[in-house]
């Protein structure tokens, strides 16, 4: 995975005494690819102060090294309600465990990626944070748990190991070799590309319920590499509609500049409620901070309830118009409200198309996402800005976001099983078309599913002619408004029992992507229920072949 650690000995000439450094072992575990990133980042920035930095996934790290290790840096999300990411989930439990070694000697740092729209915000994080200080290591700096847009946070935490480490005289050992680290491109995450929408179209038919986009952007110039299973990131633009409404709710007009970070850069409001800061969605700590401008009785009756539920479902499919409206006026200069908002984080799309095909492109399966909550239509931000305010010529600011945890394996002959209902489809057309640019025909499984045969069949005709020519082997669909009762994809994972169990014993890796909460569970439960009912196993024997699977990189998911 850190194949800059491959890269040999380049940069040591023969002869030339190596420098002695100080070691430091960074861990991280993420689902979308932010924590591995911010650990390279993290990786670079102390290797350029002279340390010997070991990079490692939780998957791959050997636990038990962990008692050999003098500083740590651990960067770790969480999921759902408060859980380790599936590639941090073993490591976890071995340090939770009882078997997790004394780490007297350790210094570490926890950096905490989470959502607080979510309850059990940082959790993770805060567990491991807490575990090693039980275990006798003492903390660089204190934890940081950073929200969505955690951009700035995690440089100040960085920052602050930085500055306690050098201060700090450890023991120095030998130097590990200069590495070589490649730069593929001048645009990332906080520096990103303004790609040209070359084509932008709707997969479904008239009549459907859905809007599911196809966009192509060019990547020319922006020296973007991706493999299959990476995604992009696009910061979307909130609708100006929602913005102008917003001001004259809030009485601001909208000229006056206000600070949009720590640095202190400024822009007209108008603007930064357009492109910098969140205002479709509300959190706690953003209504908290709200409640201190308002003397609603409402909203401290709502903050202090014990009924934490209330709240829940007041934040629920509300956004910032709602909250003014509800709990308005606010007795805060323009700066101060916008100081209390988080940043618009971007949004990540599985990336469907092959850069070994078509490298100058780069192709998004992105849904419009269209409701009504509380008495007003609701759309999501930057699925409709795409759909309705993007159009061929227009450019959209993008960066690749790569994904290890979702790659095609290692052996091209390794068979693959994909299941992905909707705009889950989306990172399997980049598999296809990747194995017809390498012809690659070792057997590939797709199952598909979404609402309506005539209208929602996406990339039909591309799943027909990779059919054809042998890249795509099999594929089983699952259109669940078409008859009298649902079919959804699990439900044809299960008339396939036996067969599905067979390419599983043959080392088949099984790739889920799509909805997190529903899809992903019910497909998870279905696995099992074959693994055990094919394989003449009990129920724990079924989950301890998942485990193995996973741990093999054979069962990957990107779900949302
Ligand atoms: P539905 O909307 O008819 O319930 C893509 O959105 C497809 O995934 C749709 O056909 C949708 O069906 C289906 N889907 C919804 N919930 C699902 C679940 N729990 N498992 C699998 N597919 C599901």
């Amino acid at each position: 995975q850190e194949h800059d650690l491959n890269a040999g000995t380049a940069g040591t000439s023969p002869g030339q005494a190596p420098a002695v450094k100080k070691q430091i072992t960074i861990l991280y575990g993420s689902q979308t690819g932010n924590g591995q990133q911010l650990a390279e980042e993290a990786k670079r920035q102390l290797e350029g102060d002279g340390f010997a930095v070991e990079l490692s996934s939780m998957h791959t790290y050997k636990a038990k090294e962990l008692k050999t290790v003098h500083r740590l840096l651990v960067i770790v999300s969480t999921h759902g309600e408060g859980e380790p990411p599936d590639n941090a989930m073993a490591f976890h439990e071995f340090l939770m465990g009882r078997k997790a070694p004394k780490l007297n000697d350790l210094q570490y740092a926890v950096l905490a990626l989470g959502d607080s729209s979510y309850e059990f915000y940082c959790e993770t994080g805060k567990q491991f944070d807490q575990r090693l200080a039980e275990l006798g290591g003492t903390a660089i700096t204190p934890r940081v748990d950073c929200d969505i847009d955690f951009d700035e946070d995690a440089t100040t935490w960085l920052e602050a190991v930085r500055s306690n480490l050098q201060t700090d005289t450890a023991e120095v050992v030998q130097a590990t070799p200069q590495l070589e680290l490649k730069q593929d491109s001048n645009y990332s995450r906080t520096n990103p590309f303004h790609a040209e929408i070359l084509e932008n179209i709707c997969l479904n038919g008239q009549g459907s319920l859905k809007e599911t986009r196809h966009l192509e952007l060019s990547l020319e110039g922006s020296g973007f590499q991706f493999k299959p299973g990476d995604s992009v990131g696009i910061y979307p633009e909130n609708d100006e509609q929602l913005v102008d409404a917003l001001l004259s709710e809030l009485n601001y007009d909208g000229t006056e500049f206000v600070s949009i970070n720590k640095k202190g850069e400024q822009l007209a409001l108008k603007e930064a409620l357009t492109k910098t800061f969140e205002i479709t969605i509300v959190t706690k700590p953003v209504l908290e901070k709200l409640a201190a401008f308002s003397s609603s009785k409402k909203v401290s009756t709502l903050l202090e309830s014990a009924n934490k539920e209330e709240l829940q479902a007041y934040i629920d499919r509300r956004d910032l118009l709602d909250v003014v409206r509800d709990f308005g006026p606010f007795k805060a200069t323009s700066t101060e409200f916008a100081s209390v908002l988080r940043k618009i984080p971007p949004r990540l799309y599985s990336i469907a198309s092959s850069y070994e095909a078509e490298p100058d492109e780069v192709h998004l399966t992105v849904s419009a996402v269209r409701y009504d909550a509380h008495g007003r239509p609701r759309a999501g931000v930057c699925s409709v800005q795409c759909a309705e305010r993007k159009k061929p010529g227009d450019t959209l600011p993008i960066f690749i976001q790569r994904n290890d945890n979702f790659r095609l394996p290692e052996k091209q002959d390794t068979p693959i099983i994909m299941v992905g209902p909707g705009t889950g489809v989306a990172p399997y057309r980049s598999f296809i078309e990747e194995r017809e640019a390498l012809g690659t025909t070792s057997p590939a499984w797709l199952f598909f599913g979404d609402q309506h045969f005539t209208t929602d069949f996406l990339y039909q005709l591309d799943w027909q002619r990779w059919l054809q020519e042998g890249f795509l082997t099999k594929m089983d669909v699952a259109f669940s408004r078409d008859g009298v009762e649902k079919v959804y994809v699990q439900h044809k994972m299960r008339e396939h029992a036996s067969e599905l169990y067979q390419w599983l014993e043959q080392g088949a890796a099984f790739y889920v992507c799509g909805d997190e909460k529903q899809m992903a569970k019910d497909v998870h439960d279905t696995l099992l229920a074959i693994i055990e009912q094919e394989g003449n196993k009990t129920a724990e024997q079924s989950l301890a072949y998942l485990t193995e699977m996973q741990q093999q990189n054979r069962y990957l998911r990107d779900v949302y």
